[in-house]
């Protein structure tokens, strides 16, 4: 797969500007579009608002070991670090977004090239 080409949107200052829930995910809006961020470990990672297999919110799921984030309804499992699949193999992936935390703030990147042909899906 070739290099993918961001649009890098500062949602935040720091951390501690999020509203942070019991779960430990706080949700950003970019574009007009909501969309869950956590962190793990030293790592943050951004992932779509709504869960892929019926839609549940995910600011209500929760960060578990191994960098993965728990669908709060049926408790699907979505790993961060491989792009969002399900550790259960059931073949539902939850959208990813890098997220990169700079001198200045919380950035997340949106994918410029294909946007169009994937927001049609996601
Ligand atoms: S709605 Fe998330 S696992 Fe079913």
């Amino acid at each position: 797969m070739g290099s993918k080409k961001y649009a890098w949107h500062k949602v935040a200052v720091g951390a501690a500007e999020l509203q942070w829930t019991p779960g430990e995910i706080a949700e950003v809006e970019v574009d007009g579009k909501k969309i869950c961020v956590a962190r793990w470990q030293d790592q943050w990672f951004g992932f779509a608002h709504s869960c892929p297999h019926a839609g549940a919110p995910m600011t209500d799921a929760y960060v578990s070991g191994g960098c993965q984030v728990v669908c709060p309804v049926h408790h699907l499992k979505f790993n961060l670090k491989n792009g969002g699949r399900d550790v259960n193999g059931e073949g539902y992936t939850l959208r990813t977004y890098p997220v990169e935390v700079r001198e200045d703030g919380i950035y997340v990147g949106m994918e410029e090239a294909g946007k169009g042909f994937f927001s049609k899906w996601f």
